[in-house]
């Protein structure tokens, strides 16, 4: 697939060129929300069974954009699948979401392997089958988790609100720790790398729990040199293929974290102020980025005016700026499909 043949509103928009409109997707645009994707999980019997089966994903990454007037697909699959290529058991339980082997001792990290390959191979899979059935007006979106965000479930287990595990085991075992990131930096370089090669052309770093290491001034060390390195990585092999962070809940940091990588898209969460965000980038003279955002997914879930006028302030926030549209977070499984046509409606008949 050559990159360049890409002529999408998306792409040109993530470069910086302007155009008259926005271009939309939501994280968690596949998802439950949607009957459509009720009934394939229904019969697959649980969502690992999708992420492994490359025709089932494929067929769900394009489910919104066949129902929506989206500019994006994002393939369908998660941040897990790496822990669980490095045999961590990963389980999703209902309604309580993942579970995985704990990494408890300094062993454990060091003996640390991705030896389940053939656990990453359907996300190629489903890329490239994704990429023949997308026109050329649309983008395709491979990702990953970043380091410290899969780090953070390697050690807890499961999801947590505070990852205490995750916070004792950097605090006593420091050196280690930081061993368990570098090894994920690989393997998760190489991932990115690979959904390029199989048709990804954007590519989105989650790390999703970069809160965690911000509370205990590790943001720098955990979470924005790692990303970097990451980044730099994929630079280094495809310098045209942009690459979007989303160091979701890092507030005032969210300005240090793009001056000091070269990212070409940053993805804010809803809590962020717009207009002081631009103020802190004007500061570390951050030209040419572009930013994705941030409609809280729980006005999204309520709909309605209160919607619309979110909307419109944040397209009348972003107008001077490169902007892709988006949530702060994913769309939450309760949101009425109503209530996304109107966001997409309102969007697309918006003028500045
Ligand atoms: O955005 C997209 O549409 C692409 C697909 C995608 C999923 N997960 C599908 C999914 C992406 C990009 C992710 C990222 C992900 N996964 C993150 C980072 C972003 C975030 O949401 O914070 C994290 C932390 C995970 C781990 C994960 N996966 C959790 C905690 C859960 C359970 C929570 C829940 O909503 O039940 C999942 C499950 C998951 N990942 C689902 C989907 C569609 C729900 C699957 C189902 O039950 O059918």
């Amino acid at each position: 697939m050559d990159k360049l043949n890409n002529t999408s509103n998306f792409i040109k928009t993530i470069n910086g060129i302007n155009s008259s409109e926005t271009p939309i997707w939501l994280m968690r645009q596949a998802g439950r929300y949607l009957p459509e994707y009720r009934e394939i999980r229904k019969e697959a019997g649980s969502f690992l069974n999708l992420c492994m089966n490359p025709k089932l994903s494929a067929e769900i990454t394009l489910q919104p954009l066949k129902r929506f007037d989206l500019d994006a697909a994002i393939i369908f699959s998660d941040i897990l699948t790496i822990p669980m290529a490095c045999n961590r058991d990963l389980k999703f339980i209902e309604n309580e979401g993942p579970k995985l082997k704990p990494i408890k001792t300094e062993e454990e990290v060091y003996n640390l392997k991705l030896q389940n390959e053939i656990y990453l191979e359907p996300i190629y899979e489903s890329l490239s089958i994704v990429r023949s059935q997308l026109t050329s007006d649309k983008a395709l979106i491979g990702f990953a988790g970043a380091p410290f965000t899969i780090a953070a479930y390697m050690i807890e287990g499961k999801g947590s609100k505070n990852f205490s595990n995750c916070v004792s085991f950097f605090q006593n075992y420091e050196k280690t720790f930081m061993e368990l990131i570098k090894k994920l930096e690989y393997f998760i370089s190489n991932h990115l790398i690979k959904q390029i090669e199989a048709g990804a052309e954007v590519v989105q770093i989650f790390e999703s729990h970069a809160e965690i290491a911000l509370k205990e001034n590790k943001f720098k060390k955990y979470c924005i040199e790692p990303n970097n390195n990451i980044i730099k990585n994929i630079k280094r092999r495809y310098p045209s293929i942009p690459i979007i962070g989303f160091p979701r809940n890092a507030g005032n940091l969210y300005a240090e974290y793009v001056s000091t990588t070269n990212i070409d898209c940053l993805s804010i969460d809803q809590n962020v102020n717009i207009k002081e965000l631009l103020n802190n980038l004007k500061k570390k003279k951050v030209r040419n980025l572009c930013l994705q955002g941030n409609l809280s997914p729980e006005i999204l879930l309520k709909g309605g005016k209160s919607m619309i006028y979110s909307i419109s302030n944040i397209l009348e926030s972003f107008s001077s700026v490169s902007h892709i549209f988006n949530l702060g977070h994913g769309v939450i499984k309760e949101t009425p499909i109503k209530n996304i046509e109107l966001l997409i409606k309102t969007i697309r008949e918006w003028k500045r």
